[in-house]
């Protein structure tokens, strides 16, 4: 793993871009009054709700709500990791990228070095594999197994299917031709040592599939039996490069196959990626022997927005989606869709659509599926029976912190609707979320994001909402440094201080900076609900010192109520209580 990479200098970074620039390079933009627009090349529509900002330096869709900096915007649309983001926008200012020293030094020259040769030793591998399918002198009984599968030749191909000889030393002898060598093919797994240290293969008669990374590099290998006996699947051991939970196998041909992938079908199989791809469903994936992790479905959410998750009908399927979908809670923003379809006893896709075809096979897809929403309650209620009220309960106190994790607040909102449905307690549940909105202020949750929002804002988030903007206020006002009541109990007061700290000690950033600031940081979400809300323009740094003004008085008065309280319960103020309840009293007046 490479060192971080500064902070200053991605700052410096951001500075030097122009995001207008940037998007536009990528998605045309049109001006439209101080903004650029286009539409969403997030969301499918027809009129442009896509807005850029050159001010805040900052985009947002006021369809689907994507929004972010220039480097969000790289990571969304050229679907890369934030290192990768840091490196394209440098890459185009023609910068090097220093990274700092510490906990993860940068790869030096010799270690960038082995990785190239550990992708190129791997990809060497991939194809003696394919190559033993023409040349072995036992090819004839992988061919057979093959044909007896119903792949197709043309489908062998196009995923580098290959052989893996019935020899203790083939890979051995045939690459490990010098002791730096072996190690190598050591390191990388693809031969084992025993305990006399005798080396041999270690994948060894079994039909092989190459395992690429969503860069299409070989990173590692499955490899099944030709008969019954041994394992069934053999998977290369971690190495490396090579890390189970960050991998699917089929993604990088699934993106091959689609610029832009409307869909990913989630399998359990190597096999039914394979055969579902010869059926022209190429949009399948499968994780490695492993349960679908959380990176998994981050990395299919940066390419899709609609997962559908495809297992076995039977306990361990059920449970395996279960685990898919906790994993996938934090990652379901508002306008991402996932689904569960489960498969009749007995068949796996593989099976079922050589027996029913691509045309059936995908009806399925699309109409059998069960949203998220179902899958969640069938299950849930399976465990729970809403007969008792200690049913009940038990249903609301497990699904609520699941529903609670998940990120797009409509989504959200529809899951406690439901759960509150499931309770009786429909009611209760409608008052509940209308006073939280009479509470917050912040309109619908449903946000018209095109219409200026007339309602106010508590001062916190206003003040917040203002820092984001401008964040030299911080400096301009510097009476009005929240510091001092961050000991309040005033809800939101510590994001408020973290934002005005950080405004403060950089005078000259701006939006984009700010929010790059809180990249990752629990605040990230409200800053971002803060910036999709739109205020009509006034002076900003009146409006920013009013109400810090409220929020002293608030102070102020709950530090009153608070001696006041323990005088009434007959515990005597001390005199120095007394003399700041006096004060405070005075201040009042
Ligand atoms: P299955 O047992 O469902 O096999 O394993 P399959 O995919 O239908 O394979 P075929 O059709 O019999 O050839 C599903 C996945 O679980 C992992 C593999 O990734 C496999 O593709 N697995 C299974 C293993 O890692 N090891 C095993 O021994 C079995
Ligand atoms: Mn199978």
């Amino acid at each position: 793993m490479s060192g971080r990479i500064p902070r200053d200098f991605i700052d410096d970074l951001i500075a030097r871009s122009d995001i207008v620039e940037i998007v536009d390079s990528r998605v045309p933009l049109k001006k439209a009054g101080r903004n650029h627009q286009a539409c969403c090349p997030f969301h499918s529509e027809k009129s442009p709700s896509f807005t850029v900002s050159q001010d805040k330096q900052f985009y947002h869709c006021f369809g689907c709500g994507a929004h972010g900096n220039v480097i969000s915007f790289l990571m969304e649309f050229d679907r890369l990791e934030f290192p990768e983001a840091i490196e394209e926008l440098a890459q185009y200012h023609s910068v090097d990228v220093p990274r700092e020293k510490g906990a993860a030094p940068p790869l030096s020259k010799e270690q960038r070095q082995q990785k190239d040769n550990d992708y190129e030793l791997m990809e060497k591998v991939a194809k003696y594999f394919a190559m033993q399918l023409k040349t072995h002198a036992q090819k004839d009984k992988a061919i057979d197994y093959l044909k007896n599968r119903g792949l197709s030749g043309q489908i062998v191909k196009a995923f580098d299917m290959g052989f893996a000889p019935p020899d203790w030393d083939s890979v051995l002898k045939t690459f490990g031709t010098s002791p730096e060598a072996q190690r190598q093919l050591l390191e990388l797994k693809l031969i084992t040592e025993n305990d006399n240290r005798r080396r041999f293969d270690f994948f060894r008669d079994r039909i092989m599939f190459p395992i690429r990374d969503k860069r299409g590099r070989v990173i590692g290998f499955g490899g099944r039996v030709l008969e019954d006996g041994g394992p069934k699947y053999l998977n290369s051991p971690e190495t490396r490069i090579f890390h189970k939970g960050h991998e699917l196998y089929g993604f990088y041909q699934a993106k091959q196959a689609h610029r832009n992938l409307a869909k990913v079908v989630i399998v359990e199989g190597y096999m039914d990626v394979v055969a579902l791809g010869q059926f022209g469903i190429d949009y399948a994936v499968a994780s490695l022997g492993t349960a679908t992790t959380p990176e998994h479905i981050q990395m299919l959410f940066r390419a899709t927005s609609e997962i559908i998750c495809c297992y076995d009908g039977d306990r361990a399927g059920r449970e395996a989606a279960w685990r898919a979908l906790e994993n996938a809670l934090p990652f379901l923003k508002d306008g991402v869709q996932m689904k569960f379809l489960f498969l009749p006893d007995g068949e796996d896709p593989d099976t079922l659509v050589r027996q029913i075809g691509k045309d059936a096979f995908e009806q399925k897809l699309t109409e059998q599926a069960a949203p998220l929403s179902k899958f969640f309650f069938d299950n849930l209620l399976q465990r729970h029976s809403i007969s008792s009220n200690e049913g009940k309960a038990a249903l609301k106190s497990e699904a609520s912190p699941l529903i609670e994790q998940v990120l797009g607040d409509n989504i959200r909102q529809s899951l406690f609707s439901d759960l509150s449905n499931h309770l009786g307690e429909q009611n209760r549940f409608k008052l509940e979320t209308d006073i939280a909105k009479a509470n917050q202020a912040t309109g619908p949750k449903k946000l018209d994001y095109n219409r200026p929002n007339k309602s106010t804002l508590s001062p916190v988030r206003m003040m917040i909402r203002v820092l984001l903007d401008q964040p030299s206020i911080a400096s301009a006002c510097p009476t009005a440094n929240p510091g001092p009541l961050t000991a309040s109990a005033i809800p939101g007061i510590e994001m408020l201080n973290q934002v005005y700290q950080y405004c403060l000690s950089q005078p000259a950033a701006n939006t984009a900076n700010v929010l790059e600031h809180f990249r990752g940081h629990p605040h990230e979400k409200h800053l971002s609900k803060l910036l999709a809300w739109e205020y009509p323009e006034q002076h900003l740094e009146a409006v920013f010192e009013d109400c810090f003004t409220k929020l002293l008085d608030w102070h102020l008065q709950g530090r009153m109520d608070e001696l006041f309280a323990k005088s009434r319960q007959g515990n005597p103020l001390t005199e120095a209580e007394k003399q700041e309840l006096n004060m405070l009293i005075k201040e009042q007046n």
